[in-house]
């Protein structure tokens, strides 16, 4: 099976329900029907009940940026499975590397968290990616393997068709400075390695690995062009509908 490139959107704390249709209008009136490439967009969760209507209709899905891992209960503050399926969110995005740095969700906490999302019907997108001061250490292989073989564990070869990986330098999130092609290339591939080792060659073929870290149109088709990196996780990109239809652009000519 081939795979499809992937391009998701990830709001981060931005674009009140108002400004999320109208983002999400201005998208769909571009590329509201294609099939070529997935497409997702994950606003924040005040923003998810308008996003899911404006959104009907269309072919682009609808993620949300993270879940809590009980079903229901006194955890003030917290949002359930149940309530992103309201919504019908598809993707789920996890331990993107802003959690694991201000909110102190360790590897173990978003394991949980990939297993309730998959027992849920969606799909994770499970971020890892290594600090600067790790990669000039030399071990950002290490790190990265260690947060996917974590991340995953527990997760049967059934349901990890349905996991999506993203891997993000923590050093190229919003601050302009991108991987070059080749950088990114070797970490998706040891990726590829690792989800191999949890699931079997086969399956990990078949499974999405994106690339997120400054991801623009300036600079996707070289990204995307590399074997293993199959769409982007785009953050400040994905706020303005010129340039979020020109990544999926790109990504359909890839
Ligand atoms: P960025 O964010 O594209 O603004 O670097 C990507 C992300 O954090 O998912």
């Amino acid at each position: 099976m081939a795979r499809k490139y992937f391009i998701a959107g990830n709001w981060k704390m931005n674009k009140t329900a108002a400004e999320a249709t109208a983002l999400i209008d201005a998208i769909k009136a571009k590329i509201g029907t294609q099939t070529k490439v997935d497409v997702a967009v994950c606003p924040t969760f005040t923003a998810l009940d308008a996003a899911s209507k404006a959104l009907k209709g269309s072919t682009i899905k609808l993620g949300a940026q993270n879940v809590y891992v009980k079903p229901s209960g006194a955890y003030t503050g917290e949002i359930s499975a149940d309530m992103l399926k309201e919504f019908c969110c598809e993707y789920v995005i996890l331990g993107h590397s802003e959690r694991r740095e201000y909110f102190k969700e360790c590897n173990c906490f978003v394991n949980e968290k990939v297993k309730v999302v998959l027992a849920n019907g969606m799909k994770p997108i499970l971020c890892v990616g290594e600090k600067l001061e790790e990669r000039e250490a030399g071990k950002t292989i290490d790190v990265v393997s260690q947060q996917v073989l974590k991340g995953l564990e527990g997760v049967s070869k059934d349901d990890a068709k349905n996991v999506v990986v993203a891997y993000e330098p923590v050093w190229a999130i919003g601050t302009g400075k991108t991987a070059t092609p080749e950088m990114a290339q070797e970490v998706h591939a040891q990726i590829r390695k690792n989800l191999a080792e949890l699931f079997g060659a086969e399956t990990a073929e078949d499974m999405q690995i994106l690339y997120g870290g400054s991801m623009k149109p300036e600079n996707a088709k070289d990204l995307l062009a590399q074997k293993d990196i199959d769409g982007g996780l785009i953050g400040g990109a994905a706020l303005k509908a010129d340039s979020f239809v020109a990544l999926v652009e790109i990504a359909q000519n890839a």
